[in-house]
């Protein structure tokens, strides 16, 4: 049985007041087919009972539990492979040149989802900067997501996700084999701090960045939380710092104080010189 309108707007009103995240009219079936394990499991008849639940009750443990079902999580590691390649062969080698009285650079995953982009980025210093070992290297990784920062911290992933991303090599140099499971190694898991953070409210307590990581989020967002998002980094980044967004994410008419720098097959932005 398919959910009422009055049903799907209630869930799109819940998501988007918890994480800011836009649920668009097409998503009736996206609701009802994360939400249908949910209520299989609280022995519900049907998803339209367990919104009713939802709505007669103050926030509780369930509402926590369909709003986590509702996030796209969807990540890799080394998603999009470029922007991966520019950190290696241009930004990295630029902002450690620069950084060298300081000895040190901080880079944040903004919406690290189950772990996989700071994990990148971490075994990418790991294996091409080896002579940075002794800076003082910050790599925060934060999401909105309770479970995805639980399953970032243990680091602990099956088959089809090293799979997804890692050669061979990185594979068994990073990761060790617990079964049918790759466990991230000590020496990578240490240098990456996980907190929550969401996104659309201020952003306490964070250093200035050399690298900011907010990809494949600002997609969920209407153009004022982009913007809001978007000024907030401008407050963050360093003058001469780089900004990543996804494959489909720009500030192009919606924030004219970045500039768009292509390396090679990668883009990024940095801030507008004044
Ligand atoms: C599609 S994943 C992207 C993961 C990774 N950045 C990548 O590109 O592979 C989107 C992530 O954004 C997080 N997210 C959604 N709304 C957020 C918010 N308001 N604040 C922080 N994170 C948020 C979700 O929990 C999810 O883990």
């Amino acid at each position: 049985m398919s959910i009422s309108s009055v049903d799907f707007e209630h869930i799109r009103k819940l998501l988007y007041e918890k994480t800011s995240m836009i649920l668009p009219d097409n998503k009736v079936y996206f609701v009802e087919s994360r939400l249908t394990p949910i209520a299989n499991s609280e022995k519900l008849n049907s998803v339209s009972q367990l919104i009713a639940q939802l709505r007669a009750n103050p926030w509780n443990d369930l509402h926590k539990r369909a709003i986590e079902a509702l996030i796209t999580t969807e990540t890799f590691f080394f998603r999009d492979y470029y922007p991966f390649e520019a950190l290696r062969k241009f930004i990295l080698p630029e902002l450690i040149n620069k950084r060298k009285i300081d000895s040190s650079l901080n880079i944040w995953s903004s919406a690290c989802s189950s772990g996989q982009e700071p994990y990148s980025i971490a075994i990418l210093l790991q294996e091409h900067f080896p002579q940075i070992n002794s800076w003082n290297v910050s790599i925060i990784a934060s999401d909105i997501s309770e479970e995805m920062l639980k399953l970032s911290r243990i680091g602990n992933y099956n088959h089809n996700q090293v799979n997804r991303g890692l050669s061979v090599y990185l594979r068994n140099k990073y990761f060790q084999q617990q079964g049918n499971k790759w466990q991230i190694i000590p020496e990578i898991s240490r240098r990456v701090q996980f907190q929550q953070l969401n996104l659309c409210k201020i952003w306490n307590n964070l250093p200035k960045m050399d690298l900011i990581f907010l990809r494949n989020v600002l997609i969920y967002f209407d153009i004022k939380n982009k913007r809001n998002v978007l000024f907030q980094v401008r407050q963050l980044l360093k003058p001469d710092g780089y900004l990543f967004l996804g494959g489909g994410e720009t500030t192009v008419n919606i924030d004219d104080n970045f500039e768009y720098v292509k390396f090679e097959k990668a883009i990024c932005y940095r801030l507008r010189s004044k």
